[in-house]
């Protein structure tokens, strides 16, 4: 019996637009997480499992070994920082980006901009390279309604249509970066799995192409 190799994923976009990659390579899941409670999932294979989990906990599963790999979105990595983690692939998946939003018609402050977002180290990392000086408000979603309120200037979030923006009446202003999912994958158990890691590498490589 080999020993269990472990999968993080997250409900929603990323279990689905994963799902058929994993399928390609053989993976099938035997539960729909949209409809089980359950939090660890079955495969058509006795040693893959897979456990569902918020998305931004995602590399922090992989990077203890709780899990061998995961998939994440880029904008989750880049502010989880990365450590004890190999980003191995590119699933090409959940393609957004990673934007600066705010009124069309409204001019920005001369002094501090007070920027609300959930990606706090990517916005921090980003306006410090500018050297432009802001005030930082953790939010954990909806940060479409802050400047609305008057509680921060512009926000950073992943824009992909543009139809929240809209809706809230608010534009698109600066391009951060290009977001989609990546497989990261625990450096331990690539040592430890290499073989089954490796040749499961390949098999959704081929799939994504
Ligand atoms: P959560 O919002 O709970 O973090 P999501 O499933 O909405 O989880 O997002 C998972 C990943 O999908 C994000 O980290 C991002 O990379 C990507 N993503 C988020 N929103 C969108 C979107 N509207 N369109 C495409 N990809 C998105
Ligand atoms: C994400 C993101 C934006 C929206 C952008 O929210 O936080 O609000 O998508 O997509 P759009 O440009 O196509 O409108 P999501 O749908 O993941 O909802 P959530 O608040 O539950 O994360
Ligand atoms: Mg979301």
């Amino acid at each position: 019996m080999k020993e269990t190799l472990t999968i993080a994923l997250s409900k929603g976009r990323i279990f689905k637009e994963t799902m058929p990659l994993l399928e390609a390579a053989g993976i099938q899941a035997l539960d729909d997480p949209e409809t089980s409670r359950k939090l660890i999932l079955d495969t058509n294979h006795d040693d893959v499992k897979l456990v569902i989990i918020r998305a931004t906990d995602v590399p922090v599963y992989v990077q203890y070994g709780a899990a061998d790999l995961g998939v994440t979105g880029k904008d989750v990595l880049m502010e989880h920082g990365g450590e004890g983690l190999y980003e191995m692939l590119d699933l090409k998946i959940a393609r957004c980006k990673l934007m600066t939003a705010g009124f069309a018609d409204k001019p920005l402050p001369e002094g501090q901009l007070k920027v609300a977002t959930k990606f706090v180290n990517c916005t921090r990392n980003y306006f410090a390279e500018q050297g432009r000086q802001i005030e930082l408000i953790k939010l954990y979603g909806s940060m479409e309604l802050a400047p609305i309120v008057g509680l921060a200037d512009i926000i950073v979030d992943v824009v992909d249509t543009g139809n929240t923006l809209k809706a809230n009446g608010l534009v698109p202003l600066e391009h951060m970066a290009d977001i989609s999912s990546r497989i990261v994958v625990n450096t331990a158990s690539m040592k430890t799995k290499h073989q089954r890691l490796s040749t499961l590498l390949d098999q959704l490589k081929q799939a994504v192409n």
